[in-house]
């Protein structure tokens, strides 16, 4: 499987890619089968469309692997808290944890519940091409919490950053928990099927240096190590978003480091280019336009040539792009790294 291989850093025919969150807005196929779900959590919990909507960017754009159509928010769901997606909004939380007592109500034994995920990773790989990838993932301990804590999207972090500086031990009693369920989720996912996984550290760049290693990355590394130890044959993506200069203190067992748009490539692969494969990190804007889109797939290539690499976004794809600008990327890429 080429994109398995170039997480491994093996010799492949081109250069892979795929792009977050790619099974989605864009896509009219997509917006018509969520209409038919209803909702977008429904859609989440129902194997069969989730499975469609998957597979739909390999056959629409051409992506060399696809990735689970899911949520990272279906943890928390599972541990039993209130989740809802608000138009205009996005997700809330009616339940926030921010006690002790608060902690009492999280059933440590989610990734038992997450059936229908494994349901719809056994469907995908039923339908999947031998040759594609499947990327199961999950979101990281510290952007969960950040959710389970906040209990919506916030744009200071303060209440959960308050906790961090006035009661660490709470937080810490949380990400435990949270690591916990992370681990046998993502094992239960590569039971059911997935040929490698990504860690979502969306929130990474809420936290000071000192603080994100101990309240983030520690635990992402924890989570990484333990699937390692039992599936080596497993590639881990790690994508800590917006922590371009605390590069050169990340380490830890895994395969490969999805550089965000905001850290200039040249910089990821000075400090880790030679330890991990990269993946990344067209600033998603830029697929607005073809042009602008040439211009940064050449300049990937070529700071990129010499080193293992897997093309992707430097975040999500937006939901007003045009479809053939995204087909137009996949294309490029494959062209560009296969000719030379
Ligand atoms: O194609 C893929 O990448 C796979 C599916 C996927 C979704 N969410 C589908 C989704 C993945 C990998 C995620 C991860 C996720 N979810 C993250 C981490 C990645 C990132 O983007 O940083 C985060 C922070 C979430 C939480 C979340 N889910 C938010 C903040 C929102 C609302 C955002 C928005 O654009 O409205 C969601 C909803 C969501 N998850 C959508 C999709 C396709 C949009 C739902 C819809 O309206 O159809």
């Amino acid at each position: 499987m080429i994109f398995v291989d170039a997480c491994f850093n093996k010799p492949t025919p081109y250069t892979p890619v795929w792009m977050m969150r790619q099974a989605g807005r864009y896509l009219p196929e997509y917006m018509a089968v969520r209409e038919e779900a209803g909702d977008f959590l429904s859609l989440c919990k129902d194997p069969e469309k989730a499975a469609e909507v998957t597979l739909q960017p390999i056959d629409i754009i051409g992506v060399d692997a696809a990735i689970l159509f899911s949520d990272i928010l279906v943890i928390p769901l599972e541990m039993g808290m209130d989740l809802k997606f608000e138009k205009g909004e996005g997700p809330v939380f009616s339940d926030p944890i921010r006690t002790k007592e608060d902690l009492k109500r999280l059933k440590p034994d989610a990734h038992e519940r997450l059936t229908y995920v494994y349901d719809t990773i056994r469907i995908i790989k039923e339908r999947l091409a031998d040759d594609k990838a499947l990327i199961g993932f999950t979101g990281a301990p510290w952007t969960l919490i950040t959710y389970m804590i906040e209990g919506r999207g916030t744009k200071t972090y303060n209440i959960v950053k308050k906790l961090i500086y006035t009661e660490p031990e709470l937080v810490h009693a949380l990400l435990r928990e949270v690591t916990e369920v992370v681990k046998l989720y993502l094992e239960k996912q590569i039971e059911a099927g997935v040929d490698v996984v990504q860690i979502f550290d969306s929130w990474a760049a809420a936290l000071e240096k000192p603080k994100y290693f101990e309240f983030s990355w520690n635990y992402m590394k924890e989570v990484a190590s333990y699937i390692k130890k039992k599936y080596p044959h497993i590639p881990i993506i790690m994508f800590p978003k917006g922590i371009g200069a605390y590069l050169d203190e990340i380490d830890g067992d895994f395969d490969v480091f999805g550089v965000d748009w905001g850290t200039p490539m040249a910089l990821a692969k000075e400090k880790l280019g030679d330890r991990y494969v990269l993946q990344g990190n067209m600033e998603p804007c830029r697929l607005y336009s073809k042009e602008a889109t040439k211009e940064c797939v050449e300049s990937l290539y070529e700071t990129m040539q010499n080193r293992g690499h897997i093309f992707n976004l430097g975040h999500g794809i937006l939901p007003d792009v045009p479809v053939e600008n995204a087909k137009y990327f996949v294309s490029l890429v494959h062209e560009i790294t296969k000719e030379k």
